[in-house]
């Protein structure tokens, strides 16, 4: 079975580095013939519109990339984001809603403004993605291939012992999956299949703090004995977005090796 994503349009959120730039190179590598990427950073964009078209060609594939620079947490700039996306196709086959921040503090220290800094990204923000490329999803679906939705959330959704404080990045995780599940049902009449991603600890700008804080503790306590890596989790998107997965809908799909069974917070 060759799952790919041929000749299909993706947006991905958040696609300049960590796991949302891991999609992009998912897409890149098997198949797409459109993506769209976009993060706050114009240098970033610009960076990674390069390596992902220098993957292309090494992998001998034909790919428009596209690169946005817009902060998604303000609407006006998600809205422009869309547009642009408008201005130069008339469908989407894949939103990718990935874009997402932490920010982690004892109770005492915690104030409102950074707990609503992290719920504004990680759940209104790709609360709006979805709204505004809804309906260029809806103009790509059918019933033998649905368009797709996949929410990065996190297996932290699942947490609740948690002991650095990261209380709005999980209780955003678990509404973002919360959404996910809520439009499964709510689109799948439209054909369009919604699903959540849950990573484990990957190594990332976002991660490396909270992996270099826990030591060995992440390792040691995951069932698997190891991080994520890049393919697992393109294995995992590329299997959500690919035609053969035209009847998973609605579920939170763990990439964690395990991990969420045997949460290591308790140990460090
Ligand atoms: N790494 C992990 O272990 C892990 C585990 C579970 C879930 N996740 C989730 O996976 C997603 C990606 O995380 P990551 O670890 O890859 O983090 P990362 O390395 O910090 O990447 C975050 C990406 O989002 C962009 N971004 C941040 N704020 C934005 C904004 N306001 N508007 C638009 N783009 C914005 C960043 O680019 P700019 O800075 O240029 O904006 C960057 O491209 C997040 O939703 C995260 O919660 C990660």
């Amino acid at each position: 079975m060759q799952l790919n994503v041929d000749n299909k349009v993706a947006v991905v959120t958040g696609g300049t580095r960590g796991l949302g730039l891991y999609c992009a190179e998912a897409f890149v590598e098997n198949g797409i013939k459109t993506i769209f990427i976009t993060s706050r950073k114009a240098k970033a964009c610009e960076e990674a519109k390069k390596h992902l078209e220098d993957l292309a060609k090494k992998n001998g594939k034909s790919v428009e990339v596209v690169a946005i620079p817009a902060d998604l947490a303000v609407e006006e700039q998600a809205q422009n984001f869309a547009k642009e996306v408008e201005k130069r196709v008339d469908k989407i086959d894949i939103l990718v809603a990935n874009a997402g921040a932490t920010w982690g503090a004892p109770l005492e220290d915690h104030n409102v403004a950074a707990i609503k800094k992290v719920v504004n990204l990680n759940f209104v923000a790709v609360y709006h993605s979805i709204q505004l490329f809804t309906p260029l999803l809806e103009k790509a679906a059918s019933v033998g291939d649905p368009s797709r939705i996949v929410i990065m959330s996190s297996i932290i959704s699942l947490a609740t012992n948690d002991i650095v404080g990261t209380y709005g990045y999980l209780g955003s995780k678990a509404a973002a999956s919360h959404l996910g599940r809520n439009l499964a049902v709510q689109f799948a009449p439209r054909h369009i299949n919604v699903n959540s991603i849950l990573p484990g600890f990957f190594p990332t700008k976002m991660a490396n703090g909270l992996i270099e804080v826990a030591g060995k503790g992440l390792t040691e306590t995951n069932p698997r004995g190891r991080l994520g890596e890049s393919e697992d989790l393109k294995a995992a998107l590329l299997f959500l977005c690919s035609k053969q997965a035209n009847y998973i809908n609605g579920v939170d799909l763990s990439v964690d090796g395990g991990a969420r069974l045997n949460l290591p917070a308790a140990h460090f």
